[in-house]
């Protein structure tokens, strides 16, 4: 068995107040809640109104996060957010949580994998404290989704939804509880399937090449979908793998949140019972980088994971990006 790194002593996660439900989009857009159950699983999602931020929702989660973990902000030597929806490309939303918790020790920076962002971001973290076990660091995964969807666009905008998810993480305190490994993968030959083009450096604000459409998120979703099933299956057994394990030996698959079909399709091959997937898509919708910790807390809340416990989170998104955090609660 492999030593044990980051060890996650708490999490923490935020939600905007505001829900917008099947029935307010059957209002919106030319869809059903029908449609959008039994194709995606999703029930209703949240959305940020006025004065609510990435920035701000990051840091209420990261604040619960380092209350449940009795760390001061000051302690903090890192802060890793992992976002694809800051609220400036310049700061970053690292930055301005660093800012908003007086972390002032801190180094502090965002991560761009799209929905494998916070699993990225952990296993960054992983190996900081493999370096040095004393080290405190935040990863945050957060999102403000409804900002970049075209809510004229029905294949795409019943899809997504806005929160954060936070872990304070440290050294493994005896190497066997913790991350055991992560598994980070890529392929860009496919990025066009799911861009967001118009935000970038490429196209300034009202270049006329850009179409109205490539402000916001555009998805190839039939064909994301068959990537997506095959990438998390293969990144999974990978993990177990890597550990001399199978998928029996785990108490929780946590994965990526983004249509209830993809995380059945993955149940199944992993012959997992459904009490051991963890599901809250119904709830949020895809909230990208922000799922897995947002679900991970969720699952702790609920009382689903107990020292000793193996768990999987697995994740798949744009670029396209997955991996696989197995970790020993
Ligand atoms: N309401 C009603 N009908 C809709 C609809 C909506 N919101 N969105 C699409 N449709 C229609 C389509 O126009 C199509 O109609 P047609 O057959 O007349 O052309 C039909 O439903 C089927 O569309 P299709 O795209 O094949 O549906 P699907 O079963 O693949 O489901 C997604 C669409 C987007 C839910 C699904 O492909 C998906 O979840 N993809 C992966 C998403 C994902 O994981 N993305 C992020 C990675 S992090």
């Amino acid at each position: 068995m492999r030593r044990a790194g980051a060890f996650i002593l708490g999490t923490g996660r935020a939600l905007p107040s505001r829900v917008l439900t099947n029935q307010d989009l059957e209002r919106m857009v030319e869809t059903s809640d029908e449609w959008i159950t039994q194709r995606t699983g999703i029930k209703e999602r949240r959305v940020v109104a006025e004065g609510e931020s990435n920035s701000g929702l990051a840091t209420a989660a990261a604040r619960k996060a380092l209350s449940k973990a009795g760390v001061s902000p000051e302690e903090l030597d890192l802060i890793i957010v992992a976002t694809l929806t800051p609220d400036y490309l310049m700061p970053s939303v690292a930055i301005l949580v660093q800012e908003a918790l007086g972390a002032r020790r801190a180094g502090a920076f965002d991560l761009s994998a799209t929905c494998s962002g916070f699993l990225y971001g952990l296993s960054v973290a992983d190996k900081f404290v493999r370096e040095d076990p004393s080290r405190k660091i935040l990863v945050i995964g957060s999102e403000v989704l409804s900002n970049k969807t075209n809510w004229e666009d029905r294949t795409t905008c019943v899809l997504f939804g806005d929160g954060a998810g936070a872990a304070v993480v440290t050294g493994s305190p005896d190497g066997r509880r913790g991350v055991l490994s992560a598994h980070l993968r890529a392929d860009g030959s496919l990025w066009h399937l799911l861009t967001l083009k118009g935000c970038g450096s490429l196209y300034p604000p009202g270049d006329p090449r850009l179409p109205r459409e490539d402000y916001f998120i555009r998805m190839q979703g039939r064909e994301v979908f068959k990537q997506a099933v095959r990438a998390m299956e293969s990144v999974a057994f990978e993990a177990l793998e890597a550990n001399g394990l199978s998928p029996s030996d785990l108490t929780l698959l946590i994965p990526h949140q983004a249509n209830i079909r993809i995380i059945e399709f993955l149940r199944e091959r992993l012959e997992l019972p459904a009490e051991k997937v963890f599901v809250n898509i119904h709830k949020y919708g895809n909230t990208s980088a922000a799922s897995i910790p947002i679900a991970l807390d969720e699952a702790l809340e609920e009382g689903r994971l107990k020292e000793g416990d193996l768990v999987l989170m697995v994740s798949f998104g744009g670029g396209f990006t997955w991996a696989a955090v197995l970790l020993r609660w």
